[in-house]
């Protein structure tokens, strides 16, 4: 029983949030008289010299404490006889919500941060290539030429949506639980705002913020879920980039190379060079998919309030946020050491098919309905099919057979350059509209 209900070994990396929260509970103790000042000042000391082992390296834990908290409380209790007092009117479940809340604080800055380093190694590879065009994908077929850099750039929109949710979630957990106790609060004296304000549980103003129910304040996890989905998404994200680099290193594209650093070889072919980080990355979202999934089916036939079964809240939790951590920081190293290989790309998007759509446009300037031009262009790319040519190979005479508003001016449509430059407005792959895409990321993500 001992081994199957202990949490310590897990969370016990919510010490310096367990403490802090004690350190907030005492001083509010002390501040409405529960405690003498002096009793508060020995409980701070004691808490101190604990931190200071833990961090050390040198704090003896307890597996039959069970948790985190029963470890520090009697680790305090040992040094300090005052410390009897700490758990007035605090229970484990105010304790333990309070302390996720911290974490989850600070877990969704530091991920957030990470996610920017990745957003800066994507940023600084697609303004040193500004200059590489290549096709852009629709269901794996060569569509239109894009530049790559428009290609990358819609990886930063990606995770800026990520870097988003996560300060979404910070901002949720920005509640303090305290004074809940196990269910039903206390019916002792407490102020419930001055522990919030010292643990940072403020608005913009500085006002404290309190959960004001006692019972969903011990039975809630949703920030557990949020987090545990900002995770998942930024994963799938990760798995989408890693499948885009998996399939443009393969031979079939060659488009990029990756660094050493973040490849392997075969251990039996000796030519192999393999993109293991990315396929890692694409494995690990299926991890972070999973852990969501834990947190949604253990949480729904819960009855209120705290059940025992809300102590499997914390392993997916603290796996989806050091895997994502981890899985951000390699998609930055492989991102900042890979190179484009300028010449596949460009022979790549050299196909004048891949213009086809451009030159419906042109009909269409010529005051052609667009389904008729849609209609002529693919009469006009079948006819170079059978005749075993590119398009900007047919006759004129050709060409206006098909329709007779093609004219002369058809031709000038398959200048790939003209063509990307054309794609001007907002949010088009064109030279202009990347060079102004980038200016804005540089000056956002400093
Ligand atoms: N280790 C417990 C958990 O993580 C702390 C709360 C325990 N509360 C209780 N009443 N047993 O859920």
């Amino acid at each position: 029983m001992l081994k199957f209900s202990e949490s310590v070994s897990f969370d016990r990396r919510l010490a310096p949030f367990d403490i802090a929260g004690s350190k907030a509970h005492s001083a509010m103790l002390a501040h409405v008289g529960l405690i003498t000042p002096g009793e508060r000042n020995a409980i701070h000391a004691g808490l101190d010299a604990i931190l200071a082992q833990i961090k050390g390296g040198r704090f003896a834990w307890d597996e039959k404490l069970e948790d985190v908290h029963m470890n520090i409380e009697r680790a305090l209790t040992r040094r300090v006889p005052a410390a009897a007092k700490l758990p007035t009117a605090r229970s484990r479940n105010d304790q333990v919500a309070t302390d996720m809340r911290l974490f989850f604080k600070y877990a969704c800055a530091a991920l957030g941060v990470r996610v920017l380093g990745v957003q800066r190694a994507l940023l600084g590879v697609a303004d040193a290539n500004r200059g590489v065009v290549m096709p852009g994908y629709t269901h794996l077929q060569r569509a239109q030429p894009v530049c790559a850099s428009h290609h990358l750039l819609a990886w930063i929109e990606m995770l800026e949506r990520d870097r988003t949710r996560l300060s979404e979630v910070a901002g949720k957990a920005n509640v303090c639980p305290l004074g809940s106790g196990a269910i039903a609060g206390t019916t002792l004296p407490i102020d419930r705002e001055f522990a919030a304000r010292m643990l940072g549980f403020v608005d913009r103003r500085g006002r404290p913020r309190v959960t004001q129910n006692s019972m969903d304040a011990v039975a809630d996890r949703d920030l557990f879920i949020e987090f545990a989905l900002a995770c998942a998404l930024l994963g799938v994200h990760f798995s989408r980039i890693a499948e885009d680099l998996i399939l443009w290193t393969s031979s079939e594209f060659r488009f990029v190379s990756l660094p050493d650093a973040f490849s392997t070889g075969s251990s039996l072919m000796p030519q192999k060079k393999n993109p293991d980080a990315c396929e890692l990355l694409r494995g690990k979202s299926a991890r972070l998919q999973g852990n969501l999934h834990t947190l949604l089916t253990l949480v729904k036939g819960l009855p209120m309030t705290y059940n025992r079964d809300l102590q499997e809240d914390k392993p997916p939790v603290f796996d989806s946020f050091d895997q994502a951590s981890m899985c951000a920081d390699v998609l930055e190293g492989t991102v900042r050491g890979m190179s484009f290989n300028r010449g596949r790309c460009a022979d790549a998007a050299s196909d004048p098919a891949l213009l086809a759509t451009d030159l419906a446009d042109y009909l269409v300037s010529r005051g052609v309905p667009f389904r008729e031009a849609h209609h002529a262009v693919g009469a006009v790319v079948a006819l170079a099919e059978s005749r075993g040519c590119a398009i900007p190979d047919l006759t004129n005479a050709e060409v206006n057979r098909v329709h007779p508003r093609f004219g002369k001016g058809w031709a000038s449509v398959f200048d790939l350059d003209r063509a990307l430059s054309m794609r001007k407005g907002t949010g088009m792959p064109g030279p202009a509209q990347v060079a102004r895409q980038l200016a804005r990321w540089k000056k956002t993500l400093g």
